[in-house]
């Protein structure tokens, strides 16, 4: 195509240039909904708007949270923003607005009964410094020749993910238990029949504080759940009588049971390392006509096909952007069925569900 051509087919009217500057402004600020969205979960929005009945005037949070009164103004404009994109809902306007909690925020509720799983521990470590400063080296990270075998992480921080979550992992431990009590109360609702096939014994590797594992132990008396994780970090789990902590590298060695989970864990790996871990976890189960399987609890891009809406399709992508912070990949299924054949396996199922992981069942 000539030049002219080409600049013919880009020519725009002024309403198409300045509506493509909307949406260029829209995409850049995009951080900011993010950062709004942290700011009132620090502040404990969700938790006031409950703790006042479910309806709160600006006053009422600025009095709940301990926001400073000169700060009202502010405060108001911090909500638009989220009322905007639907984590709280708003009536009436000015000094009058009342605002409530929507399906999404009422997820960051702290329930202190300990009643309700509350996903605020998750909002909290996903936008924190740590991955959002190592996306600023991503320019130095697709060029430099020096960057060419280093993670993004490392690129960013001089160090792996795990290296700093050995420093101090708190906020990470404590995010992933949060997302899989929540996770695993949904899925075994939905999908107890995946958990309910597994005979006496599971290992959940790479299970970190043994959330997921606890969810199966309680709904699965029967069986027998450990949990394999690094040694600094099964060292700070609380404990729990119905789960054995066993410190260790999975690359190594999986301790063995009828059958593995691994909960969140091969989205943190490239494919080799992926194909490593799988291999320890075939050795640890016995042959399928006994029950052996490996459940992943994991993305597969697209696998709701077209029953997805566009939130879940963007979060997907989103996130495997995120998960190259830490060098990890989000995948479609072609990808995970590469690395199941490598790894020796000879059957996968895959059900999809309506939230962002499926739960694939892999057969020796
Ligand atoms: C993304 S977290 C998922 C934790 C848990 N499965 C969940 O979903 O809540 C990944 C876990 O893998 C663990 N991990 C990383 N390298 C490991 C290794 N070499 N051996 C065992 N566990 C490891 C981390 O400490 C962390 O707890």
């Amino acid at each position: 195509m000539s030049a002219l051509m080409q600049q013919k087919e880009l020519a725009m009217s002024t309403d198409e240039l300045l509506q493509a500057q909307v949406e260029l402004y829209h995409h850049s600020f995009a951080f900011v909904k993010s950062l709004a969205l942290k700011a009132a979960t620090d502040l404990c929005i969700p938790d006031a708007i409950q703790h006042l009945g479910g309806a709160a005037t600006l006053s009422d949070l600025a009095a709940e949270t301990g926001i400073h009164p000169t700060k009202l103004s502010n405060l108001r404009r911090l909500m638009r923003v989220l009322t905007t994109s639907g984590v709280f809902s708003v009536t009436g306007d000015h000094a009058g607005a009342v605002y409530k909690l929507t399906r999404v925020s009422r997820l960051l509720v702290v329930d202190r009964a300990g009643g309700r799983t509350h996903l605020s521990p998750v909002v909290s470590a996903f936008v924190s410094p740590y991955p959002v400063t190592t996306l600023f080296s991503m320019r130095e990270w697709f060029t430099d020749e020096r960057a060419a075998a280093m993670s993004l992480f490392e690129v960013a921080h001089g160090c792996t993910l795990w290296e700093a979550a050995a420093m101090d992992g708190t906020a990470f431990n404590a995010a992933m238990a949060a997302d899989s009590r929540f996770t695993m109360e949904n899925l075994l609702r939905e999908c107890g029949s995946v958990f309910e096939t597994v005979r006496g014994s599971l290992v959940d590797v790479g299970g970190g504080h043994g959330a997921a594992a606890a969810a199966i132990a309680r709904a699965f008396p029967h069986v027998k759940c450990t949990v394999l994780d690094l040694p600094h970090v099964v060292a700070t789990a609380p404990t729990d009588d119905k789960l054995t902590f066993v410190g260790g590298d999975m690359f190594d060695n999986v301790p063995p049971a009828d059958a593995v989970l691994l909960k969140w864990v091969l989205h943190d790996w490239q494919h080799e390392d992926c194909v490593k871990i799988l291999r320890r976890c075939k050795e640890a189960i016995p042959a399928r006509n006994v029950g052996g399987k490996v459940i992943i609890v994991d993305t597969v891009i697209g696998s709701a096909g077209s029953q997805q809406g566009i939130a879940s399709k963007e979060t997907e992508v989103l996130f495997d952007v995120f998960m190259m912070a830490a060098d990890g990949v989000e995948r479609e299924e072609h990808e995970w069925s590469k690395i199941f054949i490598e790894a020796g396996f000879t059957d996968y199922k895959i059900t999809p569900t309506m939230g962002l992981r499926s739960i694939i069942e892999l057969y020796p």
